[in-house]
């Protein structure tokens, strides 16, 4: 596999950055996943707004120009063959040379790497026909989740806490009320009616929630944004999430529960269907 590391493509095994680098020892810096789909890139544009967002969050440089980060993908694409799978594209502070907790000069240059994987099939998952089971875990991640940040400890810490219980995934809860997903946005469905938290520091700004906010609109189906707790998701007629690599995924068990028939629901299957036509 080629990957890519400040302007060079390089295959994955001669690929190398500094051990100063901010991203290795600080978890300095941030990243997006853009899912391709038929050698097509999903909702490029939206991942690379936020790119530029999280940059400034953090005041990290951009290192690069808008076209050269499109020029980037789609060699990447191209080099490695890939039909459906996914490009994931970090930058960090760079390396400064030594270990400080000061952030470096704004002149040291920031890392860039990207590379792709491959996901054959990735919008048949089976896994979309059957759904989640999530498991309830208390958010312990920093007070920032709006900023597309490196620092995937927790999230990691959640999911193996999920398996280890049985599940696919867990739905994090801070003040009683659900955040998101370890990598996702968290949805239910009650009476029409989609429920999912509003936008603050609290969660990321999906990119894929705000695609399939929109496609909901357009079918007319009622969208109101607010927190919600296990209970009343357990309570619902339906749930799901959504990531750039999971699209629309139904959740039919929380801690147990079964939701609504178990099984995935008509506005999830509905809101994936429309995403994955819509979003190419
Ligand atoms: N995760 N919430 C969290 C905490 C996430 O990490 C992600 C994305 C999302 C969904 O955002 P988007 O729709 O823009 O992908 C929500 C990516 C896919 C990942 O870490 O692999």
């Amino acid at each position: 596999r080629t990957v890519y590391v400040n302007g060079a493509y390089l295959p994955e095994a001669e690929a190398s950055i500094s051990v100063f680098d901010r991203g290795f020892l600080m978890a300095d810096g941030v990243y997006e996943v853009v899912s391709v789909l038929g050698g097509k890139l999903l909702d490029y544009e939206g991942h690379m707004v936020r790119l530029q967002r999280s940059l400034s969050e953090l005041a990290i440089q951009d290192p690069l120009a808008d076209a050269d980060y499109l020029a980037a993908f789609r060699e990447l694409v191209a080099r490695n063959e890939v039909t459906d799978g996914l490009v994931y594209l970090q930058v960090t502070r760079g390396n400064p040379g030594d270990r400080d907790f000061a952030y470096p000069p704004a002149d040291t240059v920031p890392t860039v790497v990207m590379f792709t994987q491959s996901k054959p099939g990735l919008a048949d998952a089976p896994a979309a026909k059957v759904g989640w089971s999530v498991v309830s875990i208390p958010d312990l991640r920093w007070g920032r989740r709006d900023i597309k940040t490196v620092q995937l400890l927790y999230p990691s810490m959640a999911k193996m806490e999920a398996k280890a219980r049985g599940a696919d995934d867990a739905w994090m809860v801070e003040e009683g009320r659900v955040t998101e997903g370890t990598s996702n946005n968290a949805y239910i469905v009650k009476d029409g009616r989609i429920v999912t938290r509003e936008l603050s520091h609290d969660i990321l700004h999906g990119i894929t929630r705000a695609a399939v906010l929109r496609f909901a609109a357009e079918a007319q189906m009622a969208v109101e944004e607010r927190a919600f707790t296990i209970a009343e998701a357990q309570d619902a007629d339906e749930a799901f999430v959504t990531s750039a690599s999971a699209f629309v995924m139904p959740v039919v068990r929380i801690d147990g529960t079964s939701i609504g028939s178990g099984t995935p629901g008509p506005v999830a299957a509905r809101l994936r269907e429309i995403y994955l036509e819509e979003s190419l």
